[in-house]
């Protein structure tokens, strides 16, 4: 395996940050310096990154969990709340959260030890779409759904074209499904804040075609072959 796709699969970091890491000359391999970003790690050797050895993960895991509302999306918390770690505690793997959802968002979060397809899947340029369902206050006029659809101003950020459906409207809340493929801190709250409808509540129910379907809050489940040969080519 070339050395850069090694240490992103050992969950370090992306493929291209690997790429830097070489050129650095933060990697040796068997104790030599390597500056080779095609060198071909073989079988016996040992790869490390600034002085630590790469553990690689022969085994690729993927999940797909629905992050309830109260857990944070991180590896560890120094306020010691609940991390989406917790949540899949019983899986053999180093896993980490693909992106991250707001402490009061649910819903969909991908989890794994490729760190390639993290990096992948998180990378602006790929343009991937994420769908929420916001429920927000008040009423969310044509007019506004339009400013949604054509970009808001976040504060110093204008976005990119959204899709936006308002799924139910009462005199006092709206339902809407909104989806979004930049990943701006607390955007969609941002978005909604920015034309007079704060979010009350908000769930991440797909990323491009995967969908959390019926998975429950605080529950997992592996993805499909097919659902990780669909998000390598997203
Ligand atoms: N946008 C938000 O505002 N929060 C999230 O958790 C995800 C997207």
């Amino acid at each position: 395996m070339r050395i850069n796709k090694y240490i992103a699969s050992s969950g370090l970091c992306s493929r291209r940050k690997a790429d830097e890491l070489i050129a650095n000359g933060n990697v040796k391999v068997n104790g030599a310096s390597m500056r080779e970003p095609g060198y071909d790690v073989k079988e016996q050797d040992k790869v490390e990154v600034n002085g630590k050895l790469i553990q690689v993960n022969s085994k690729m895991e993927y999940l797909v969990i629905n992050k309830p509302l109260g857990v944070v999306t991180t590896v560890s918390d120094d306020r010691d709340r609940e991390t989406v770690m917790d949540i899949v505690k019983d899986v053999d793997a180093r896993l980490f959260p693909v992106g991250r959802l707001d402490y009061n968002t649910s819903g969909l979060l991908i989890m794994t030890n490729d760190g390639d397809l993290a990096y992948r899947l998180t990378h602006p340029k790929h343009n991937i779409y994420k769908t929420y369902i916001a429920e927000v206050a008040g009423v969310l006029s044509d007019a506004k759904v339009n400013k949604l659809r054509n970009g808001v101003d976040i504060g110093g950020f204008v976005t990119s074209p959204a899709k936006v459906k308002v799924i139910k409207g009462t005199k006092s809340t709206s339902v809407v499904e909104i989806s979004i493929h930049e990943g701006k801190n607390r955007q969609v709250r941002k978005m909604f804040k920015a034309v007079g409808n704060p979010v009350l509540s908000l769930e991440r129910v797909a990323i491009g075609d995967l969908k959390l379907g019926r998975l429950k809050e605080g529950g997992y489940r592996k993805l499909k072959h097919e659902e990780v040969e669909y998000l390598k080519t997203i």
